[in-house]
C-alpha cells in the first residue's frame, strides 16, 4: 500500500469541494485502502470511507447491519453542523419498520402512471423556461434555466398553486439551497414559514381533497394506518429538498459534461432515442449526490476490516461510479454505456432514490429541449473558475455563464 497523499482533502469538510470532486483521491483510496478509517472531529472514533463500487453496494443493500438513523448525513466537522443537523425525522433518516410504512404509502404519489401523466405538463413548462430566454444571446444556466423546472414539477405535484410559487421557492432556496450569503436566522425563518405553508395547505386538503399528492398522501392507508399531518408536513420540505437541488446539477453539470465532449453530444442530438442511456452515463459521470453515510449497528466487517457497531460508514457514490473494477474507462463518457450499473440514485436497498423515474423523465425533456432550440450553446468562460455549491452533499456549479446564437421556436 502506498502512503496517503500528504495533501488528502477531508471528505466531510464541504470547502474540499469548491475546486471540485478529489476523483484522483478517490482512485487513490479505491487502489490503496477501498475500506478507510480516517479521522474525523466530532465523530470520536473517526469513521469509515468505502470507495468500491461492490462495497458501496454492500453496504446500501444489508440495511440490518448499516442503519440510516440518527442520519445519513455526513457531519461538516462543525459541532451540531452539516445537513445533519436537525434532520432526524426526515424519512431518509427513518430504518425498517417506519421507514418500511412511509416509503409504503409515498410510493402511491410516485407511481410510474403518476410520473408519466406528469410528462406534457413538463414539455410545456420546459418550453415556456427556454422562451423566457428568446431576446437574450447569454445567460446562467443555473438560475435561468436548469432550477426551474425541478422546482415546478414538485410544485405541480404537491398542488402548491402558481400565486404561492415565487413564495415557495424563494424559502426552498434559502432552506436548502447552498447560498453562503443566507444567514442561519434567514435559513431558520424560511423553514417555519415553509413548514407553516406547508401544515396550512394539509388543512386545507383535509377539507377540500382534489388529486394532488397531499391530498393522496393525507387519505392513503397502509396496513389501516395512515400518515400525520407532522410526518406529511416534514416529507414535504424533504421533497423540496431532494427533488430540486439533485436534478438542477444533473442538468448543468450534464450539459457542461456534453458541451465538453462535442463528440458525445453530437450522438445525441443526432438521435434522440439515445437520450435514456445517454442520461444514465451523465449520472454516472456527474452524480449529483456525493455520498451518505450509514452507522453500523452491529460489530461487523468489511474489506478485512472490523467496523464497530456505533460507526459511521461513509458510502462514496462519486468514488465508486468511476471505479475501474466496474466501468471499463470510467473517467471517459460514453453516451451509449449500456449496460451502466451506476450508484448515483444509491446503491440498492431500501432508500433508494424515490424519484428516481421522476429525475429521469425531467432530464430527458430538458436535455431534448436544450439539445433541439439552442443553437450555437457555448460556454462563457473557463469552467474551472465557475463557483461550485458550498456543501459535503451535492455537487454542481452555483452558477454557470452559458451562450447563444440563436433560440429556435418550440416545435
Ligand atoms: C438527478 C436527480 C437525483 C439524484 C442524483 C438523487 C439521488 C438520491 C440518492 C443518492 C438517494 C439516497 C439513496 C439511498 O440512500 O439508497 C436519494 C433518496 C431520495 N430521493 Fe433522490 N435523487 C434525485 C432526484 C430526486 C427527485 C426528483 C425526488 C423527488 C421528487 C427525489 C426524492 C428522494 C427521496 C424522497 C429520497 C429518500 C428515499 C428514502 O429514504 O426512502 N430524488 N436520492
Amino acid at each position: 500500500m502506498s502512503l496517503a497523499p500528504t495533501d488528502a482533502p477531508a471528505l466531510y469538510d464541504p470547502a474540499t469541494y469548491v475546486k471540485g470532486v478529489p476523483y484522483d483521491y478517490y482512485r487513490w483510496l479505491r487502489d490503496n485502502d477501498p475500506v478507510a478509517h480516517l479521522d474525523h472531529p466530532t465523530y470520536s472514533n473517526g469513521y469509515w470511507v468505502v470507495t468500491r463500487h461492490a462495497d458501496v453496494q454492500k453496504v446500501s443493500r444489508d440495511a440490518s447491519t448499516f442503519r440510516n438513523a440518527p442520519d445519513p448525513f455526513v457531519d461538516d466537522g462543525i459541532m451540531g453542523g452539516g445537513e445533519g443537523a436537525g434532520t432526524s425525522e426526515l424519512m431518509i433518516s427513518l430504518d425498517a419498520p417506519e421507514h418500511i410504512k412511509l416509503r409504503k404509502i409515498v410510493n402511491k404519489g410516485f407511481t410510474p402512471r403518476r410520473v408519466a401523466e406528469l410528462s406534457d405538463r413538463l414539455r410545456a413548462r420546459t418550453d415556456a423556461i427556454i422562451d423566457e430566454l428568446a431576446d437574450r444571446d447569454g445567460c446562467d444556466l443555473v438560475h435561468d434555466l436548469a432550477l426551474w423546472l425541478p422546482l415546478h414539477v414538485i410544485a405541480d405535484m404537491v398542488g402548491v398553486p402558481e400565486e404561492d410559487r415565487a413564495q415557495v421557492f424563494d424559502w426552498t432556496e434559502k432552506t436548502f439551497g447552498f447560498d453562503a450569503s443566507v444567514t442561519p436566522e434567514e435559513r431558520g425563518q424560511a423553514t417555519m414559514d415553509m413548514f407553516m405553508y406547508a401544515d396550512a395547505m394539509c388543512a386545507e386538503r383535509e377539507t377540500n381533497p382534489s388529486d394532488d399528492l397531499m391530498s393522496v398522501l393525507l387519505h392513503a392507508e397502509v396496513d389501516g394506518e395512515q400518515l400525520t399531518r407532522f410526518q406529511i408536513e416534514v416529507f414535504f420540505m424533504l421533497l423540496q429538498n431532494a427533488g430540486s437541488e439533485t436534478t438542477r446539477n444533473l442538468i448543468t453539470t450534464g450539459t457542461l459534461a456534453l458541451l465538453e465532449h462535442p463528440d458525445q453530444m453530437a450522438i445525441v442530438a443526432n438521435d434522440f432515442d439515445t437520450l435514456p442511456t445517454a442520461i444514465e452515463e451523465l449520472l454516472r459521470f456527474t452524480t449529483p449526490v456525493v455520498h451518505f453515510t450509514r452507522t453500523a449497528n452491529v460489530d461487523t466487517e468489511l474489506g478485512g476490516k472490523k467496523i464497530s457497531a456505533g460507526e459511521r460508514v461513509l458510502m462514496v457514490y462519486a468514488a465508486a461510479n468511476r471505479d475501474e473494477r466496474a466501468f471499463e474507462n470510467p473517467d471517459s463518457i460514453d453516451v451509449l454505456r449500456n449496460p451502466n450499473d451506476h450508484v448515483a440514485f444509491g446503491a440498492g436497498g431500501p432508500h433508494f432514490c424515490l424519484g428516481a423515474n421522476l429525475a429521469r423523465l425531467e432530464g430527458r425533456i430538458m436535455f431534448e429541449q436544450i439539445l433541439s432550440r439552442f443553437e450555437g450553446l457555448r460556454v462563457d468562460g473557463d469552467p474551472a473558475d465557475f463557483p461550485r455549491v458550498h456543501s459535503n452533499l451535492i455537487d454542481g456549479f452555483s452558477e454557470l455563464p452559458i451562450t447563444w446564437d440563436r433560440i429556435l421556436p418550440a416545435r
